[in-house]
């Protein structure tokens, strides 16, 4: 019988100021790793796809190291423990890992967390219960610290991080818009999640977002949770309310160019006139509320207070060309890879 092979995607080739393509992966059958001691064989069930992969794909200086040219690519994945020589872990567990875009990986016990669904999909650790809605539940409420009655704008509104921090808003009394870049798209954000109003942003300069958004928020925008950067963050900077606070969260319309410095606008003076505050987040700094957002998001999803919804890929080699889909919006909710059932 033929010796089980781990089904891998390799990085092949950094994309430098252009768009992904499928070339710059590879699709390599690898042999089964071998769990060391004190280590876990695991099964990926779900990958997550995330746009900070796209940062790792570059040696631009980040807060974390890219990922090597021949290397796995990098992702958290939810699986199943098939061996362990571990004493904390055995096989039929469901684990977070940070597994990779692999069939398989042996990682140390220590370095995954067992996970206990009571009664959630298991993939939604990787979104709504995981890392994009710990930024959403973090940044918004830890940062950008939004009251009743204020006015909240969300960019890439109908992504994994998007959903759930309108959502959020709205539960906290906020008047929320988002933009997103699809008329369907605009449509599932205000019918389905509840949010007052929403921008179609494709196709449009600054000038013409910034008017529709002075429209929309005649008051100026409150909190401004920017996921993407570029023109529509020049446009919410115009229309700022006093004492607003921008919570730089992430730039996706600039990570095809993270080797050259964005230019813009110079916003001190709306800063300053507007006594507003502008701060970047990193989801890894708010470990510490975890479990906070866990319990809270977990009762908002039980009371039927917060929707989500995925856009599923099928098998690891698929990865990506869902990956590079995600990155043009073409996603549908958070973009995951159903790698594996559990057995
Ligand atoms: N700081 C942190 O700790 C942290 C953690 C997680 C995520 N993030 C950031 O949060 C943002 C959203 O991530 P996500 O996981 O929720 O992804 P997502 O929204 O599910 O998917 C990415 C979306 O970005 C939008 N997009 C792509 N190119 C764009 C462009 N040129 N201009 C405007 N929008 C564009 C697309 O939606 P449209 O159709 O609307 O264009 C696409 O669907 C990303 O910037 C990501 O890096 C940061």
């Amino acid at each position: 019988m033929p010796a089980r092979t781990n089904t891998r995607v390799l990085l092949a080739e950094r994309p430098v100021n252009r768009r992904v393509q499928e070339s710059d992966f590879r699709l390599e059958a690898a042999a089964m790793p071998e769990p060391g001691d004190g280590e876990v064989l695991l099964r990926t069930l779900w990958l997550s796809l995330d746009p900070y992969m796209r940062g790792r794909m570059s040696a631009a200086r980040s807060y974390a190291k890219p990922v090597e040219i021949g290397e796995v690519m990098t992702g958290e994945t939810v699986s199943e423990v098939v061996a362990s020589r571990a004493p904390s872990l055995k096989p039929g567990d469901t684990v977070l890992a940070r597994g990779g875009w692999q069939e398989y990986a042996a990682l140390p016990a220590g370095e995954v967390e067992r996970l206990e669904p009571q009664g959630m999909p298991l993939s939604y650790f990787l979104d709504v219960l995981g890392m994009p809605g710990q930024t959403a539940y973090c940044a918004l409420l830890g940062v950008g610290q939004p009251k009743a009655g204020e006015t909240v704008l969300i960019s890439a509104a109908s992504g994994a991080v998007g959903q759930v921090a309108g959502q959020i808003a709205k539960i906290k009394g906020c008047h929320v818009i988002g933009t997103a870049g699809a008329a369907d798209k605009i449509a599932y954000v205000k019918e389905t999640l509840g949010f007052d109003a929403a921008i179609d942003y494709k196709g449009k300069e600054r000038d013409t977002l910034g008017a529709e958004l002075a429209e929309l928020a005649p008051k100026g925008i409150d909190v401004f949770f920017d996921n993407v950067g570029g023109v529509l963050h020049d446009a919410a900077l115009a229309n700022l309310a006093l004492h607003g606070r921008v919570v730089i969260v992430g730039g996706i319309s600039l990570y095809d160019h993270l080797e050259t410095p964005d230019s813009g606008i110079r916003w001190n003076r709306q800063l300053l006139v507007k006594r507003a505050r502008m701060e970047g987040f990193l989801v890894w700094d708010w470990r510490h509320q975890t479990q906070e957002f866990r319990r809270d998001v977990s009762q908002w999803l039980r009371e039927g207070k917060i929707r989500y919804r995925e856009d599923v890929a099928e098998g690891i080699a698929a990865a990506p060309r869902a990956f590079i889909g995600m990155l043009a919006g073409r996603n549908r909710g958070k973009q995951l890879v159903r790698v594996a059932t559990p057995a």
